[in-house]
């Protein structure tokens, strides 16, 4: 078949590709960038136009592009088997993949249920801690129920978005949903809990509403979902230290199962291999995707610990089965990706090369603080979030229809990078692979996109 051209592509896009979360009629006026090619941490269009990848492809790239192992990895597995169901059979690469994350992953999560996006692993997550409550019986069958956090985000299922919190997505579906526990979400910038943005103070009001919710529902209350450390599509928003390892002690108190949600902070984006081992937590249910495959395949993973597996168990006639399973659970492509991608962890000894990085993003972040047109700078790891306001002594934020994050992602691209905003914070999410030379390359555009976009209110 003869190489289609730009334009080709373009009008194949715009006539018949219905994007997500992606106003259509604005999609329709402008002819895309159709991508086609990637190098490291480059993505490449169809003229040739390079663009340093700053946001992992929706974070989940980890090595930078086309890695030759990876793609050596796939292309071996692909000449083995492509795909052959869970039900009623194993398959080599699942089973030695599962192996391996039970042995990366906080102490006592030991068995691993897969499914194929981050929002299915957080849904499976739900769906086993309800079961595991109903199989204790007794007293237990009454836990029904979720604590979500405001300002959450796990997905676009229909469960998933139930535990969400972020009402521009989600508002519309509000009827289909079921009603969750809501509770303030720490350090949310704009939190009506600590106008003056003390993180610590705001960690304390938090936890004790949280702890006050608990007690007076811990008896309805089936589970607990949160993603750890750092609420990613809520705009980047980082907890205070300790507050995770905090919520887990009250899950305990109150017999609540604790589902984390690492969905994004997985597989090293925070610093350490999970975002839990940064304060000793092991969750009882833990949801695993985008990082997982390296950002090459859809795969996820939900992993759950003995307790919650055991519960389980018994006789066939009992219908103690968890009865979920996705068409391409398992896929051993995918699985034989993730492998690969592990061994690259170790071979380029990638969580020890983290740190100057990490470092040097937070000087940028720093200095860019300094801007008045910066109301608030967040980071973690090698994941960082930097809200645009109006006006930073009031907080003003830019209308959101004004889509100012948008424009100056926009602007970026003149400048060679690809980003994606939440709202008015533009998101620094580079593969974890990225030089510091590219880190450089990337918050000089950032800043310079930011400048032009945006005035300094005097
Ligand atoms: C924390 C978290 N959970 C779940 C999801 C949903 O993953 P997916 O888009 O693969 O369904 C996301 C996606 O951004 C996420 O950030």
């Amino acid at each position: 078949m003869p190489e289609l051209t730009t334009k080709t592509l373009q009008e194949y896009d715009q006539n018949y590709v219905w994007h997500p979360f992606t106003q259509m009629r604005d999609w329709e006026a402008e002819p895309p960038t159709v991508i086609t090619r990637g190098e490291g941490c480059y993505l490449i269009d169809s003229d040739g136009n390079r663009y340093l990848d700053g946001v992992a492809s929706v974070w989940t790239n980890v090595h930078g592009h086309c890695r030759r192992e990876i793609n050596d990895a796939i292309k071996k597995q692909v000449d083995r088997l492509e795909h052959s169901t869970q039900l009623g059979l194993a398959n080599d690469q699942a089973a030695i993949l599962a192996k391996r994350l039970v042995e990366i992953a906080p102490t006592g999560l030991c068995k691993v249920f897969y499914s194929d996006n981050g929002s299915t692993a957080v849904e499976i997550g739900i769906k086993m801690a309800f079961q595991y409550q109903q199989h204790r019986g007794g007293d237990a069958a009454r836990k029904t129920r979720f604590i979500s956090f405001r300002n959450a985000y796990h997905g676009d299922t229909l469960g998933a978005v139930s535990v969400g919190g972020i009402d521009l997505f989600h508002g519309v579906f509000r009827p289909l949903l079921f009603p969750t526990i809501q509770a303030p979400s720490p350090y949310c910038y704009r939190c009506e809990l600590c106008p003056e943005q003390d993180s610590e103070r705001c960690s304390r009001l938090c936890l004790a509403e949280l702890e006050r919710l608990m007690a007076t529902h811990a008896d309805e209350t089936a589970g607990l979902v949160i993603e750890p450390l750092v609420q990613g599509a809520g705009g980047m928003i980082v907890h205070p230290p300790g507050f995770l390892k905090r919520v887990r002690e009250l899950c305990d108190r109150h017999d609540i199962l604790m589902i984390a949600d690492e969905v994004a902070v997985g597989f090293g984006r925070t610093g350490t291999m999970f975002a839990c081992q940064q304060e000793g937590v092991t969750p009882d249910i833990m949801a695993l995707s985008k990082g997982i495959t390296a950002g090459y395949l859809p795969l996820a993973a939900t992993m759950a610990t003995q307790k919650v597996y055991d519960a389980f168990l018994g006789d066939y006639r009992e219908l103690k089965t968890f009865f979920h399973g996705h068409t391409f659970t398992g896929n051993p492509i995918a699985c034989a990706t993730a492998l690969a991608s592990l061994d690259l962890f170790e071979t380029d000894r990638l969580l020890e090369s983290l740190p100057p990085k990490i470092e040097y993003l937070q000087t940028r972040l720093n200095a860019l603080e300094e801007l008045s047109q910066v109301g608030n700078v967040r980071q973690r790891g090698l994941l960082g979030g930097i809200e645009l306001v109006r006006n930073r002594v009031s907080k003003e934020p830019y209308p959101w229809e004004e889509r100012v994050g948008m424009q100056v992602c926009q602007e970026a691209k003149k400048h060679g990078l690809l980003l994606r905003p939440l709202g008015n914070t533009i998101v620094v999410f580079p593969p974890l692979a990225i030089t510091l030379a590219e880190l450089k390359l990337l918050m000089d555009g950032i800043e310079v996109s930011i400048r032009s976009i945006t005035t300094p209110d005097a």
